[in-house]
């Protein structure tokens, strides 16, 4: 059997699945990766701009990068990959799981959507006040003032995604690991499979017996993993599947 038949077929049978996205389902819709070729970590140091330290020692720094990248995706347009996906969240045995911030699967019309990383589109008080503890939509973009201030006390916002070294929100994770332990099918979609602990949902899927597949333009950390590797565009190879398991 060929590996795009075997997975329709492992689909067909599966009372649940789970897919965990990244940013390769959004290359397509003119979003850059983090790695890769043109990847932003090739141009842009982590250090500088994803973690609690950048931010604190220059917000308006990391403000302009997340303004800039809040710019792009206002102006790009879900792909086929989003909307197969989004699609998909109506199936209730079907679990979206995704590292993305931008929103785009959303866009799609995602129903359901578990989202490890956050939202680039969310807000919430540096400080932690008691009005601005928890996040909130500010989708302005540009931005009018950078760094934004909390309008309830006045300390500059951050945006609301993970950076590294901090804590993924615990029922986000959980409900993921959930879906992972209970699928009968994993994929992995456009997605290095490298960054923890979101990283640990394909290992913990196949422990408890799933059928895992890769989706991804080339070989990732998964690839080794998975027992199906379906190389390509994830806008490309999903069309397919649609097709046969709609
Ligand atoms: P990466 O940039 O690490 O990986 C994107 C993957 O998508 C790569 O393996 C590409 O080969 C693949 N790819 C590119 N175009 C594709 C296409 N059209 N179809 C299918 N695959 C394609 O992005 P993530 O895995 O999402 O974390 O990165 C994980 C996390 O690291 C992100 O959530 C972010 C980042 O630093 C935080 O910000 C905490």
């Amino acid at each position: 059997m060929n590996p795009l038949d075997l997975v329709v077929s492992r689909l067909k049978a599966a009372k649940r699945v789970a897919a965990l996205t990244g940013a390769g389902i959004s290359a397509a819709s003119g979003i850059p990766t983090f790695r890769g070729a043109d990847g932003l970590w090739k141009h842009f140091r982590v250090e500088t701009l994803a973690t609690a330290e950048a931010f604190e020692n220059d917000p308006t720094t990391v403000w302009e990068w997340y303004d800039w990248r809040r710019g792009l995706i206002a102006a790009a347009t879900p792909n086929r990959a989003h909307d197969v996906l989004a699609a998909w969240t109506a199936k209730p045995a079907f679990t979206l799981i995704t590292q993305n911030v931008d929103g785009l699967l959303e866009r799609s019309g995602a129903e359901r959507l578990i989202r490890l990383h956050g939202s680039i589109w969310h807000v919430r008080c540096w400080e932690r006040c008691a009005r601005g503890r928890s996040d909130w939509l500010d989708d302005t973009v540009p931005m009018p003032a950078i760094p934004p201030r909390c309008p309830h006390c006045g300390a500059i916002v951050r945006p609301a995604v993970t950076w590294f070294g901090e804590t993924l929100d615990y029922a986000s994770f959980d409900a993921a690991a959930n879906a992972a332990a209970s699928a009968d099918v994993f994929l992995t979609v456009g997605t290095s499979a490298i960054v923890y602990p979101a990283a640990s949902l394909l290992p913990l899927a196949k422990r408890r017996g799933a059928f895992s597949v890769e989706i991804n333009l080339e070989p990732s950390g998964a690839s080794d993993t998975v027992d199906v590797c379906l190389h390509g565009k994830a806008e490309e190879i999903l069309d397919r599947l649609c097709e046969r398991w709609p």
